[in-house]
């Protein structure tokens, strides 16, 4: 492992750099204010991971999307929270008799026919569950970010490789979007490395709260580490933050769900670099950005 502890000279360097560029790297708020996230999309207001839900954030200009990648039966790749269908789409009912209704049992053609709407609102009946390359398009189309989740990868071997292949064929694997627009993270370590190994260049997070004494470790192929707001700390935060990541900049933290103004002022004090919620809008203005 080759992590190393943040020199003061390079923090200097990086406050001069605020100075000059008071934009962040991600060219997505003010130097201090943390970039916010829209999770699932802006989930509080349109259903989950669907197209509406990536719509909806654009509409209230957030920047970035995070979203959860999982695989179908057949190898597409879809966006999709749960491991089963049954919560966000009408799987029960359209197919009586494929209990548990797991993601990784149904073709993508299955998929396609499920209402992915209704469960939210009567105003988003047929809304689907999108494929990855749809979510890919919709969120380019809007010029927004993605923070892309691979979900329970250990479900679904290669499915790093084959996110990835997805990526560089909607041209998500370009200098500009590895440099800016695009971040793959999991709560599954190894995923979370192999994406590293396998194509050095783009950023990676590391979800959880993984001990301190780990995070040299972690820093040698994870850009982030993205811990529930619930138990965070402003030590927590400065921990993560003394090392260099991969590429050589200071590990960043984006935390979440956080949905409320007194919260996310909260761990903008923490000194975070992104808060990921449903409601962005209500989080962009608490910490104004
Ligand atoms: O991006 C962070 C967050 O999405 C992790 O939890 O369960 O909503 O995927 P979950
Ligand atoms: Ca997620």
């Amino acid at each position: 492992m080759h992590a190393r502890p943040v020199a003061a000279s390079i923090t200097a360097l990086l406050g001069a750099a605020a100075l000059l560029f008071p934009v962040s790297p991600a060219g997505a708020a003010p130097a201090g204010v943390p970039l916010v996230v829209a999770h699932r999309g802006a989930s509080g207001y349109a259903p989950e991971n669907t197209l509406a839900a990536v719509d909806r954030a654009a509409a209230l200009g957030i920047e970035w999307v995070e979203n959860d990648v999982q695989r179908t039966k057949d190898g597409t790749l879809v966006v999709v929270h749960d491991d089963n269908l049954r919560r966000t789409t009408d799987a029960e009912e359209v197919f009586p008799g494929r209990s548990p209704w797991k993601v990784k049992d149904f073709t993508a053609a299955e998929i396609a026919r499920l209402d992915a709407g209704s469960w939210f609102s009567p105003s988003y009946a047929g809304t689907r569950v999108p494929t990855l390359e749809q979510f890919v398009r919709r969120v380019e189309k809007h010029g927004q970010k993605l923070l892309l989740e691979l979900k329970n990868p250990e479900l679904y071997p290669g499915i790093e490789q084959e996110t990835l292949k997805v990526l560089s064929n909607e041209g998500w694997l370009d200098r500009q979007h590895v440099r800016d627009r695009l971040v793959v993270q999991s709560f599954d370590a190894a995923s979370v490395r192999t994406v590293h190994e396998l194509k050095p260049a783009v950023k990676t997070g590391l979800l959880g709260t993984p001990p301190v004494a780990d995070l040299p470790g972690y820093a040698a192929f994870a850009d982030q580490i993205n811990p529930s707001h619930s138990s965070l700390t402003s030590g927590y935060v400065a921990a993560v933050q003394s090392f260099a990541g991969p590429h050589g900049a200071r590990m960043q933290v984006l935390t979440w769900t956080v949905n409320d103004a007194a919260a996310a002022r909260r761990v903008a004090g923490y000194g975070v670099d992104g808060i990921i919620s449903n409601t962005p809008d209500v989080v962009r203005d608490a910490v104004g950005g």
